[in-house]
């Protein structure tokens, strides 16, 4: 009797079982239809809000260079991947070649206006050395002209506020010195 009433119940466990994958699988697709029918409304700007906010906070698209990102958004596909291969429970949305390219615009459009160091004139004086030693690391070097001489000073102590988070130390004296040399190669 007991025999029976356990394979009963197995019987039925089994049954929920099925079904719950069934309809799991089903929710999955439909969402996967969904979304590839709501890419295509997305705008550029919207897609990378959603596609690459899925493993951490988003980054400003100001952060990086356009030749950075090229860089940045080809890893981060591969990351993606490899994300997806690992398991399915916390599902990554991965990025159609569509959706790559229009994302890869939006950060272009947006980037960070950087310069080739190769260009940047008086290289021997101390300012432009710390310049160039202290704006290339969290990102390619900044072009001095895109910015006047009065704005220059509100964005070197927004950069110095992420640089203490970094635990990179910028002495006043060093930040003086780069925001002069900013300011002398900047535009009026
Ligand atoms: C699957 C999770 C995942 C997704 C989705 C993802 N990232 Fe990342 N991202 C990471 C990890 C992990 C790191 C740190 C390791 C690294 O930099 O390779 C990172 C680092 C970064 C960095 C810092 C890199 C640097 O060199 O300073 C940037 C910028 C970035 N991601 C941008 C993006 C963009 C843009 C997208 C959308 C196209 C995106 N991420 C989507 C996991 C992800
Ligand atoms: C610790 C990392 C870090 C360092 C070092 C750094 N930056 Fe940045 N920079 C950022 C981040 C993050 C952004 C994007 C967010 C923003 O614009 O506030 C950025 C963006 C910029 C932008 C674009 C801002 C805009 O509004 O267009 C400029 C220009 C810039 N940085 C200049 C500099 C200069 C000059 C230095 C050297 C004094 C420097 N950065 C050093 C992190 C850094």
């Amino acid at each position: 009797m007991i025999k029976g009433k356990n394979i009963q119940l197995f019987i039925l466990l089994l049954i929920i079982l099925i079904f719950s994958l069934i309809t799991i699988s089903e929710r999955l697709i439909a969402e996967d239809e969904l979304n590839e029918s709501q890419d295509s409304k997305l705008t550029e700007e919207q897609q990378y809000a959603f596609y690459c906010s899925q493993c951490h906070a988003l980054y400003s698209p100001k952060a990086k260079s356009a030749n950075e990102w090229v860089k940045i958004v080809q890893r981060m596909d591969i990351l993606m991947k490899e994300e997806d291969n690992w398991g399915k429970w916390q599902q990554i949305k991965l990025m159609s070649d569509e959706v790559k390219k229009g994302i890869l615009s939006y950060l272009e459009k947006n980037a960070l206006k950087s310069i080739d160091p190769d260009t940047i004139k008086n290289k021997q004086e101390i300012g432009s050395q710390k310049y160039r030693d202290f704006c290339s690391r969290c990102h390619d070097l900044p072009d001095p002209k895109q910015f006047t001489k009065d704005k220059w000073p509100i964005v070197v102590s927004r950069m110095r506020k992420y640089m203490q988070k970094e635990g990179i130390i910028m002495s006043s004296d060093d930040e003086e010195l780069i925001l002069t040399f900013l300011q002398d190669n900047a535009t009026d």
